[in-house]
């Protein structure tokens, strides 16, 4: 039997783990936890609309989009956000998740910012002229017993592997001219980068973004 099983559960379309009793995989922007966020939505209280200096009318590119969180925030915010994803499972559930989102009276003018896109972002993204800044969230081991209780980033870092190292995509994001690129870290990881250093991070309680910036083209 295959790890991994791709499901329709109620509503959603799901990746279950047939090997772990983590909870099925699947895209809610309504969840009580997004919820919480948006009704607090400012930019003291999310590190991430700092670190890419967002102001409301900025253009962004998500090259890791994963379960589209942080796109969520930053189109609530009042950003137009472009999202990349290269696994096609999770490419179906963020789809998924945005298509009834978008049938929320509540969320749909904040997912119809939001454009998902298919394929890997070290291969850039065709038809925007200019991004404001990029963000990037490759992903970083989580501890087992870490306080998450739906366990998603355990089976999401089951499923795509943890570690994953942002070079490539940063290298991308610097080709591109992106004037300002945000890298999300766990707080503690001590890798450093290899051609370039962050201008300066910002540290939260488990994570951190690593900021760097150049002159936009
Ligand atoms: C930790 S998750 C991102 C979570 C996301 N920030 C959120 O708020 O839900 C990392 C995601 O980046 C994707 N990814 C990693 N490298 C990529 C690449 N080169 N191009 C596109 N997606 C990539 C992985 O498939 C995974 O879904």
């Amino acid at each position: 039997m295959s790890q991994y099983r791709i499901e329709q559960i109620d509503d959603r379309l799901s990746l279950v783990d047939c090997w772990d009793d983590f909870s099925p995989l699947a895209v809610d922007f309504g969840s009580s936890s997004m919820r919480y966020r948006l009704e607090h939505l400012s930019a003291k209280n999310e590190m991430l609309i700092k670190a890419v200096g967002a102001n409301r009318t900025y253009t962004i590119l998500d090259m890791t989009a994963g379960l589209g969180k942080d796109a969520f925030i930053l189109a609530a915010f009042g950003c137009e956000v472009y999202l990349k994803e290269r696994s096609k499972v999770l490419y179906l559930l963020l789809s998924d998740g945005l298509r009834r989102a978008s049938q929320n009276p509540d969320l749909q003018s904040i997912v119809a910012r939001m454009h998902l896109f298919f394929g890997d972002s070290c291969e850039g993204l065709e038809g925007v002229e200019r991004f404001d800044a990029a963000m990037i969230d490759p992903m970083f081991a989580v501890k087992k017993k870490s306080a998450l209780a739906s366990g998603e980033m355990q089976i999401l870092q089951s499923y795509i592997g943890g570690n994953l190292t942002p070079e490539n995509l940063l290298s991308t994001a610097f080709d591109m001219g992106i004037p300002r690129i945000a890298v999300k870290r766990a707080l503690r990881d001590t890798t450093t980068y290899s051609d370039r250093s962050p201008v300066y991070s910002l540290k939260g309680r488990s994570s951190r973004f690593d900021i760097f910036m150049q002159q936009g083209i």
